[in-house]
């Protein structure tokens, strides 16, 4: 091995220690008889002296640019007092260096590690292998290994198997378009990647492995935001005889040991919402805890007031009215109640009415508001009396249709949260649980809000009678208003899955051609399981104080799903899609 130690291994104890290192050079400074080099390697920096003392190596310092790969023998000393960098490790240390190799010479980089900041998104992708030479991005790929370290031991201590799945497969229904590889061996056929191992997890119970994993890259073509990527990672979990309650203890269990071995932090125990208290509250299926501000439904208060905005609203069981009070908000300028408006407009909501409390004593004339004039005082102390409201504060309202109001407002909550730093904690985990089955489309037909493998709270029977109305045994992991992961309580009686897929409308010809496996499966004595998937890369974004999972991952795509240092996806040669019986309709210009 060429090096003795890494950079972080320097410290005080070693004084007067001859080492060698490995690394590049990260930084270069020229102090006229003296040259400072920061070294950098996988996990850390060390600064490094060359004096007049040692010719050769002072001529070789003087020669070496950022970048360049070196290897350095010197000895250990303390620095002067004063001259000790308390951020890296070897801070208080530096190495006097008597050997200087230059092992490669680097042009210079299209961007500089230093300062990073103004380098635009696209370029370090570009060049992502520079990128993940900085410091704050290499240690997020750390952190990422010691979380697939920690889980996996924790699943195998618990007895669970890793068996891969495979990635050339049939189309697994997760909501998302399929990414499709043409069959050479089958013209005019296609593979689907997984967008989950899903139903092989399940086939998996039935086969009779009682614990699965796998830490498994499933692939969705879906619109991408900050939180999503074409190609990502689950923590892919399935289990048999459990059920919900032992599911969820499970792996909440799984999160806390990981939070604590790996971050030394206790989370508390994760309180438990139904989907329906989650929409009411927070307006939100993944709601954010940390932020104490809630909504609260005033539409009774508000049928027969003056104004058809709300008094619209009020008597359409579609819609709904919600208050949001903002503890101490009656000092916020106009100005800035314009720009929430205008942001609530991004969600389709018409307005933002507001009322600021300012003398509650003094009744109305104690209240600023373009709509207290249109309701009568009585239902006006209603609301205020429910929301809480006190001198100082403001409360908000949206009216609309509920799916509006839910976001509007439900995203107006977090963005008053994170824009006043109301935060009260700084990791608030929970469950959602009590999802419907279903959501109704545009159109009036249903489609399945989890998977269509999702056992239902009820009967057959039941759940074709209230199609609207039922409920699942599905459950979500909530961090700080990111979901985490999602998963449920199979269906394994046949007859359960037929009518579900009847119910979204696949009838019999296809049920047996897109699910005819699965149906066999279930004839053969499928034992009761479940389980759950989280997504990895938001967990190590969450536990990484990252706020992109992009930050997360090696090579990432960029926001149009192409990986621009490869250039991919690429153009291929025309006999290469003969081969595959691939016709293009109109050839891309290569550039
Ligand atoms: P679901 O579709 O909820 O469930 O996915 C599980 C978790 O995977 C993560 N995730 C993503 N992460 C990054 N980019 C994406 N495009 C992306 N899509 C999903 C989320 C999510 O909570 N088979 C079921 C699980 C089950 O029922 O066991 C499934 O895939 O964190
Ligand atoms: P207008 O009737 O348009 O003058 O609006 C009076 C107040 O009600 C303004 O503060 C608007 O922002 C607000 N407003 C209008 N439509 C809605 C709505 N659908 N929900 C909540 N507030 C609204």
């Amino acid at each position: 091995m060429m090096r003795s130690h890494y950079c972080s291994q320097l410290n005080k104890t070693m004084n007067g220690r001859e080492i060698t290192l490995c690394g590049w050079v990260h930084r270069r400074r020229d102090h006229g008889g003296v040259i400072f080099l920061d070294i950098r390697d996988r996990d850390g920096l060390a600064q490094v002296v060359f004096d007049q003392g040692c010719a050769e190596s002072f001529a070789t310092a003087s020669r070496v640019r950022s970048e360049y790969v070196v290897k350095i023998t010197g000895k250990v000393r303390l620095r002067p007092t004063g001259a000790m960098n308390v951020n890296i490790t070897s801070g208080a240390i530096e190495v006097l260096g008597y050997e200087l190799k230059i092992l490669n010479e680097a042009e210079t980089l299209p961007f500089s590690l230093n300062e990073y900041s103004d380098v635009g998104e696209e370029t370090r992708l570009r060049y992502r292998f520079l990128d993940l030479r900085r410091p704050e991005i290499a240690k997020n790929l750390h952190l990422r290994s010691r979380i697939t370290i920690n889980i996996r031991r924790f699943l195998d201590e618990h007895g669970f198997l890793d068996v891969e799945t495979p990635i050339l497969t049939l189309a697994t229904p997760e909501g998302a378009r399929d990414y499709l590889v043409p069959s050479r061996t089958h013209a005019g056929s296609f593979f689907a990647l997984p967008q989950s191992p899903q139903l092989f997890k399940q086939l998996l119970m039935v086969a009779g492995f009682d614990r699965y994993y796998q830490i498994a890259k499933c692939f969705r073509d879906e619109d991408l935001r900050t939180d999503r990527q074409p190609e990502f990672t689950q923590i892919d979990i399935e289990t048999s005889f459990l059920n919900e309650q032992e599911i969820m203890s499970f792996t909440e269990q799984m999160i806390c040991n990981l939070f604590k071995e790996v971050l030394g932090l206790e989370l508390s125990k994760f309180p438990r919402m139904t989907f329906k208290e989650v929409m009411r509250r927070y307006g939100s299926d993944k709601p954010d805890l940390r932020i104490p501000l809630e909504l609260v439904d005033v539409a009774d208060q508000l049928q027969d007031v003056d104004y058809r905005v709300f008094s619209g609203s009020a008597n359409d069981p579609k819609c709904r009215i919600a208050a949001l009070r903002l503890p101490g908000g009656a000092s916020l300028p106009r100005k800035q109640i314009n720009d929430y408006t205008k942001f609530v407009s991004i969600y389709g909501a018409k307005g933002l009415a507001y009322i600021k409390i300012n003398k509650r004593a003094n009744g109305i004339d104690g209240l600023q508001s373009p709509i207290v004039k249109n309701i009568p005082e009585a239902n006006l102390n209603t609301i205020l009396n429910r929301v809480g409201a006190i001198d100082g504060d403001i409360v908000f309202f949206g009216a609309d249709k509920a799916k509006i109001v839910n976001e509007a407002l439900g995203a107006l909550r977090l963005k008053l949260g994170h824009d006043l730093n109301l935060l009260t904690c700084k990791w608030a985990p929970m469950w959602v649980i009590d999802f419907p089955m279903f959501k109704e489309n545009d159109d009036g037909s249903f489609s399945a809000l989890h998977h269509p493998f999702t056992a239902p709270k009820c009967s057959p029977e039941e759940l074709e009678t209230n199609l609207a109305s039922a409920l699942s045994r599905a459950y979500d992991m909530v961090l700080n208003g990111t979901e985490l992961g999602g998963g449920s309580i199979r269906i394994h009686c046949k007859e359960m899955q037929k009518a579900v897929f009847r119910l979204l409308r696949i009838n019999e010809t296809e049920q047996q051609k897109k699910f005819g496996f699965l149906l066999d499966a279930l004839k053969y004595g499928a034992p009761p399981h479940g389980g759950l998937a989280f997504g990895l890369d938001r967990l190590v974004m969450l536990m990484a104080g990252c706020q992109s999972i992009r930050e997360v991952m090696a090579f990432p795509k960029t926001q149009s799903a192409a990986d621009v240092m490869m250039q991919a996806p690429s153009v291929v040669d025309a006999k290469v899609l003969r081969e595959l019986h691939i016709h293009l309709r109109e050839i891309p210009k290569s550039e």
